[in-house]
């Protein structure tokens, strides 16, 4: 399954001229669907909320560059636990992000683009998700037994 990186650069490119908007409306969209997630982020949204945003679009953008990736992705699923993100909460994040592109890129926006954001976004999360579930994995902090 190839994902198509170009059609989901294109539509980056769309919406990176907009700057903080985008993620304003993100934060906005995502706290108005479900304010349940919005405890877990500060009560003043600074530059530091605008790195989660920032950061998808990155992914995403170079979903086919692995060797890169998979890495990062796992050190930023690990380092999730601390925000007590559960899986539960990526198709929050993930639709949220859908919404937001369609908004901004209005007419423009297709069904192709659509289908190749949310394969990216999947795949991403999937990363993250399990190399959480490693971490938090019990088996291993098991001392080791003795011989
Ligand atoms: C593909 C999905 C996601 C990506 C790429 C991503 C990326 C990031 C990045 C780069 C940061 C900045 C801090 C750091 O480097 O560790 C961050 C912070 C954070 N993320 Fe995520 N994240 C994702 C999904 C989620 C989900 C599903 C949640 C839960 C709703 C979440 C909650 C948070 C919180 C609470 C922070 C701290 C915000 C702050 O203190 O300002 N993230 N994320």
């Amino acid at each position: 399954m190839a994902i198509n990186t170009d059609l989901i650069k294109a539509s980056a490119q769309l919406i990176a001229p907009l700057g903080s908007k985008v993620t304003e409306y993100f934060y906005n969209t995502m706290f108005t669907d479900h304010p349940e997630v919005r405890k877990m982020f500060p009560a003043e949204m600074g530059v530091q909320a605008q790195r989660l945003f920032d950061s998808i679009v990155y992914i995403t953008s170079n979903i086919d560059k692995p060797d890169a990736l998979v890495p990062y992705l796992q050190r930023l699923g690990s380092g999730h636990i601390k925000f007590d993100t559960r899986p539960e909460h990526y198709p929050i994040v993930g639709n949220s992000l859908m919404k937001t592109l369609a908004h901004f890129a209005g007419p423009a926006w297709t069904k192709e683009m659509a289908e190749a954001w949310s394969e990216a976004y999947n795949l991403a999360a999937s990363v993250m998700i399990e190399a959480a579930s490693k971490s938090m994995d019990p088996a291993r902090y098991q001392p080791i037994s003795a011989k």
